[in-house]
């Protein structure tokens, strides 16, 4: 059975083809920096055109990349939520077309089931695994039971990892995406020539707060000359992996503690591309006797296979059902994913 998934939930046009046996037969993505970058974030209304304009000749490069066609596709699929409602109805939409004309099943997908099952596209990973979600837009900790069953040990109680990561760039006067450019300028910098808070440090909950991160770092680039530059991002991105470290180690404490046997530790998102982050987690493994899963980059950050093999996932679970009046859902927590909303 072949899978074509599109993703559209945020600034990234993507869309896949992907085998029940877990094969990608093509990934594709389009990323809209160029059409965000003079407004230093991004424009719903601009998200939401773009995916318009560029799925119908991402469609075809896909198939082409794939070497099939539309008649040897089984399935479709596209993200329903969480995500911006712009971009969501333009996917959501164009897949159903799709399926409508194709006389093919179309099933909604929840973009956070996506991250949360990517990893096993790559390699078997055992249920229950515990899984930290670091990206532009959630910071979760999520027990992942199945492909269908998720528990929400803690998450931001304001800015998400890459959020704060992007306005720490913004702040210090580096270019969009923040983080790749923040990892950079780290690498000539002192991590610690500068201690910024870390909030919750103390406490036994596993929920992140950002926000006050980025209040310290603006005020020390306020009371500091411009070539500290380094520094202040070698010592912001220590004290953000000290803080996913601390609230990880909560997170599987509580397993513990709750007899869940969670034997992996999996990160998901665009942060999980930091290497000076992934060096920080890796400590897990020896502190918790457990093995901590890198899945390579291009399934970390947001793309269309992971759409697709949540959907093969949780066909193969019963979980998931054809729907043509599903809606697009902007706020869909993983633990309600059979609640997604459905057209009138
Ligand atoms: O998962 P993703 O591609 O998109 C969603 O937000 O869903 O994540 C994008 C985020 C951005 O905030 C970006 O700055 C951050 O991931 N990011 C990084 C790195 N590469 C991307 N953050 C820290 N270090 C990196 N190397
Ligand atoms: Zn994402």
């Amino acid at each position: 059975m072949n899978v074509l998934a599109i993703e559209t939930s945020c600034d990234e046009t993507a869309l896949a083809v992907v085998s029940n046996k877990g094969t990608i037969h093509a990934s594709t993505i389009y990323s809209q920096f160029p059409e965000h970058a003079a407004y230093g974030g991004v424009v719903p209304e601009i998200a939401a055109r773009t995916h318009l304009t560029k799925l119908p000749t991402l469609l075809e490069k896909t198939l082409g990349e794939a070497e099939l066609s539309l008649k040897d596709i089984d399935a479709i699929c596209a993200t329903a939520g969480p995500g911006l409602i712009g971009g969501l109805l333009v996917g959501l939409n164009y897949a159903k077309a799709l399926a409508f004309s194709l006389e093919k099943p179309f099933y909604s997908i929840n973009h956070l089931a996506g991250h949360a099952l990517s990893v096993r596209l790559h390699e078997t990973v055992a249920f229950p695994y515990m899984l930290l979600l670091v990206s532009g837009g959630h910071t979760q900790l999520i027990v992942v039971h199945s492909s269908s069953r998720f528990t929400l040990l803690g998450e931001s109680r304001d800015d998400a990892a890459g959020e704060t990561f992007d306005k720490t760039a913004k702040l210090l006067g580096l270019p969009q995406p923040g983080g790749p450019n923040i990892e950079k300028w780290a690498l000539s910098g002192n991590a610690h020539a500068y201690n910024f808070p870390h909030p919750f440090a103390n406490e036994s909950h596993c929920d992140f707060s950002f926000s006050g991160l980025k209040t310290a770092v603006r005020t020390c680039i306020a009371n500091t000359s411009e070539n500290e530059k380094a520094n202040i991002a070698a010592s912001f991105q220590r004290t953000v992996a000290e803080i996913l470290y601390e609230r990880s180690c909560q997170a599987l404490a509580t397993c513990s503690i709750q007899k869940i046997p969670v034997k992996s530790f999996v990160i998901a998102g665009g942060v999980a591309a930091n290497n000076f982050i992934r060096n920080a987690l890796i400590k897990l493994e020896k502190k918790f006797q457990i093995s901590c899963i890198f899945p390579p980059i291009s399934l970390c950050t947001d793309n269309a296979a992971m759409i697709a093999w949540a959907c093969i996932e949780q066909i193969r679970d019963g979980s998931a059902t054809p729907n043509m009046r599903a809606a697009a859902t902007p706020r869909w927590p993983l633990n309600q994913l059979n609640r997604e909303g459905t057209t009138k």
